[in-house]
């Protein structure tokens, strides 16, 4: 798919005035391979939920049948419109980055001139100014992940799904990112499944953390998150619930 921020969950049937998701006994498969079985997860409206488990154990899986890249074979998934942002960046090669990031805006209808306006302030704040006019070929790892993030948030859609976002920054622009985005959600609140391998940015950021099994995946604990925001990594509430989430992934 070349582009995957405006998804076919924002044109499939849900709920007037529906921002939050509710997946309710999920199981997909591909051939032979069962991805989730029976999964169940809801997030209400402007609650972030972290998602982690095994490497393979069906977390993008998760994030396509909420944002309506594919359908469930057993269960209901419901959810307001939704954005992925994909594990692969997926941007356009022969577009600027300013371009990249303001695409949402441009499918909208909104002229070029007008989007990259709109962009720009965020594009700055995501630490890319000078950037602009680059090819996505010109840039890092990081960058790229930080240009197709902010094509996600542009899309405008009141579920947000991050597979692995900051999985390319380094570990300071990886801090950076994590407070930057606690911030923008705690301006504008947007209903939002974080998958991310790291324990320790899904309690920094999320309400809530799931857990999955290994594969086929479904939730095996969920521990809420009641910390207040910042959060200090090394506050003892906070090691503590780290604790229990790498316990919980590791049984
Ligand atoms: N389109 C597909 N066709 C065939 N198999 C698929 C497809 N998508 C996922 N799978 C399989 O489903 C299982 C779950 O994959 P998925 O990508 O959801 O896992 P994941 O938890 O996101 O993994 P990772 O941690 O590596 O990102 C894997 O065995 C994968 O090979
Ligand atoms: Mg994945």
């Amino acid at each position: 798919m070349p582009f995957q921020t405006e998804t076919p969950a924002a044109r499939r049937p849900h709920p007037p005035g529906a921002r939050g998701v509710r997946v309710e006994s999920a199981t997909r498969r591909f051939g032979d391979v069962t991805a989730v079985e029976a999964l169940s997860l809801s997030v209400a409206p402007g609650e972030v939920v972290a998602v982690v488990g095994p490497s393979g154990c069906g977390k993008s899986t998760l994030l396509e049948l909420v944002c309506g890249l594919s359908e469930p074979d057993d269960g209901v998934v419901e959810a307001g419109p939704a954005a992925l942002m994909p594990q692969r960046d997926l941007l356009l090669p022969w577009a600027s980055a300013l371009d990249n990031a303001a695409l949402p805006l441009r499918v909208r209808g909104v002229s070029k001139a007008d989007a990259r306006a709109a962009a720009a302030p965020v594009f700055a704040e995501l630490g890319l100014a000078g950037f602009e006019g680059a090819r996505p070929s010109e840039l890092s790892g990081g960058m790229r992940q930080r240009v197709a993030f902010l094509r996600t948030l542009l899309a405008g859609k009141p579920v947000l799904c991050l597979d692995e976002p900051f999985a390319a920054l380094d570990a300071l622009s990886r801090a950076d990112m994590q407070r930057w985005l606690a911030d923008a959600l705690g301006r504008e609140p947007r209903t939002v499944l974080l998958v991310t391998h790291d324990v320790e940015e899904a309690v920094v950021l999320a309400d809530r953390v799931a857990v999955l099994s290994p594969r086929p995946g479904r939730v095996v604990a969920e521990l809420p998150v009641p910390l207040p925001r910042p959060r200090s990594v090394t506050d003892r509430a906070f090691v503590a619930l780290r604790e229990r989430a790498l316990e919980a992934l590791g049984s």
